[in-house]
């Protein structure tokens, strides 16, 4: 298992470029289920889950269409899963396929979402039943309501989801989609998926408005979906008999341009950020505005990696470091236009003494969970008391006990906690549990005197592509190193 070792107090300076963003990928790699069209994607980020997402579209029946027909590409032995230059191009050729089977399922809960495209376009799907995960119980009953709403028949067998259409396929209805703690993002993919191909028209009220559900509309209508309302809680479907193929470019990942942005807070940096959706981080930019953070547009992305930045935007001595996807200037006419508020360059800088805020997660457009690890690192060296609640998922505070360890000042009380803030943070062992909680402990590590090493970082890596790499380019001093040899070393010291 893989460690980071960081010396923390590093400035970091330069210019990344924000990659694809995972959460928009997984539920539009799994949309290539509804058509036996090829689909190609862009821009998809080169992580774990979405490997892992790979190899189950594989086993459900997809091929490669970007990659030589029996070609290994070196990695997985039959290469389903490599990802280069951030295209993959898919096709469902085997729709007799319709088992996904709890080994995968299990590494990964996305995978719930081939269950909806399965349904409605095979009349038949097999999803084993995602388990809770180190952030809470992540029930799924609000996609099994969805898609039992469009008339599927739900049974549950030795730990796997059994839905089958009625003949005739499935038949579009209005529903209420919400549950105890809002909207559901994935539900909401699932069922939006399904009604593509219902028969009628189908109504979603509560829908989970997240810019990756909007991503999601807009790749199943240049598949030939009537989709609209996507981005706000009441989402339209008009089905249609059947889907085909499209080209479409992932959105930039909101939360790994969170994570960048805190991570220049956190180090007292200035960083340049291109491909940064900064329209769907309008919570996050104004709540770390009142932290003292400032996120200020530049021109946007086209002119930077068109080659032809103006002088007064490139700073010689920054280094651009990002994704080993293509860059958007790869994908030929999908350069970012002038205006995209999805794909700004901006530049983020601080002040020098943070200020304490308070803050409650929220679904979109209000402050995202999965950037409350973060958050929480970097108010625990503001100069006062801050407030963070969490509305999402209410147990996900894995991280403070860790934090604690690194000298911050933190208490909870049940999905609420206070950090008091402290002028500095001391490296320590720490254990990471969960992808957000890693991203957390790293910025700690990274603003911490001395040497944080940061325990079981495969969990970033679940989200994260090179992080280590890109950080180190930035500035930090943060190596990846093998559990089994760090301990040698500290044997070997001792
Ligand atoms: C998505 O998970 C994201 N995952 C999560 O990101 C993110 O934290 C979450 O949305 C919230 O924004 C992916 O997109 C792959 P939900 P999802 O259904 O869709 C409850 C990360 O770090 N709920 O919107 O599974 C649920 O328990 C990950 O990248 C039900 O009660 O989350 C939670 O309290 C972690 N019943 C709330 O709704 C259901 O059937 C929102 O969960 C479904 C959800």
């Amino acid at each position: 298992m893989d460690t980071f070792v960081i010396e923390g107090g590093r400035r970091l300076f330069g210019r990344v470029r924000i990659n694809g963003s995972k959460n928009a990928a997984l539920p539009l790699l799994a949309a290539a289920l509804l058509t036996d069209q090829p689909v190609t994607f862009r821009d998809i980020p080169n992580l774990a889950d979405v490997r892992n997402m790979l190899r189950l579209l594989a086993q459900l029946g997809c091929t490669r269409t970007d990659r030589p027909a029996g070609s290994d590409g070196g990695a997985d032995a039959d290469g389903l899963d490599v990802i280069q230059g951030g295209v993959v191009g898919l096709q469902s050729t085997d729709e007799t396929l319709s088992h996904a089977r709890y080994e995968i399922v299990r590494t990964m809960r996305a995978s719930i979402c081939t269950l909806g495209p399965m349904l409605a376009r095979r009349g038949n799907a097999r999803v084993s039943m995602p388990g809770g995960c180190a952030i809470g119980d992540r029930p799924v009953d609000l996609h099994l309501r969805g898609l039992a709403a469009l008339g599927a028949h739900i049974t549950l067998d030795g730990g796997d989801i059994i839905a089958k259409a009625p003949i005739g396929g499935l038949v579009g209805t209005t529903m209420f989609l919400g549950g105890t703690f809002g909207s559901t993002v994935l539900g909401t993919a699932n069922v939006m998926s399904a009604a593509t191909l219902a028969k009628g028209t189908t109504i979603i009220e509560s829908a989970a408005c997240e810019p990756e559900i909007v991503d999601l509309a807009n790749l199943l209508n240049a598949m030939g979906a009537k989709v609209s309302g996507a981005g706000s809680p009441r989402i339209t479907i008009q089905g249609v008999r059947e889907l085909g193929g499209a080209d479409h470019t992932v959105i930039p990942d909101r939360i790994e341009a969170g994570t960048f942005i805190m991570a220049a807070a956190i180090t007292n940096g200035d960083l340049t950020l291109d491909n940064c959706p900064l329209d769907a981080l309008l919570a996050a930019t104004s709540t770390l505005g009142a932290a003292g953070v400032h996120v200020q547009p530049l021109a946007p992305l086209a002119s930077v990696v068109s080659g032809a930045a103006p002088a007064r935007q490139r700073t010689p001595s920054l280094t651009v470091t990002g994704s080993s996807g293509p860059g958007p200037g790869a994908n030929g006419s999908r350069l970012a236009s002038a205006d995209d508020p999805m794909r700004r360059t901006v530049r983020v800088t601080c002040d020098r003494t943070l200020r304490p805020v308070e803050v409650t997660t929220q679904p979109h457009p209000g402050f995202p969970t999965d950037l409350q690890a973060q958050l929480v690192a970097l108010l625990t060296l503001a100069d006062g008391n801050s407030v963070v609640t969490e509305r999402i998922f209410p147990d996900r505070f894995l991280h403070v006990a860790e934090l604690l360890r690194m000298g911050a000042k933190i208490i909870r009380q049940g999905s609420t906690i206070v950090i008091s803030g402290t002028k500095t943070l001391v490296g320590a062992p720490v254990m990471a549990s969960d992808l957000r909680a890693s991203a957390g402990l790293v910025l700690a590590g990274m603003a911490a005197e001395g040497t944080t090493i940061v325990n079981r970082v495969y969990h970033l890596d679940r989200g994260y592509e090179r992080m280590e790499e890109r950080l180190r380019s930035l500035g930090a001093s943060i190596q990846r190193v093998d559990e089994k040899e760090l301990a040698g070393s500290e044997a070997a010291s001792a």
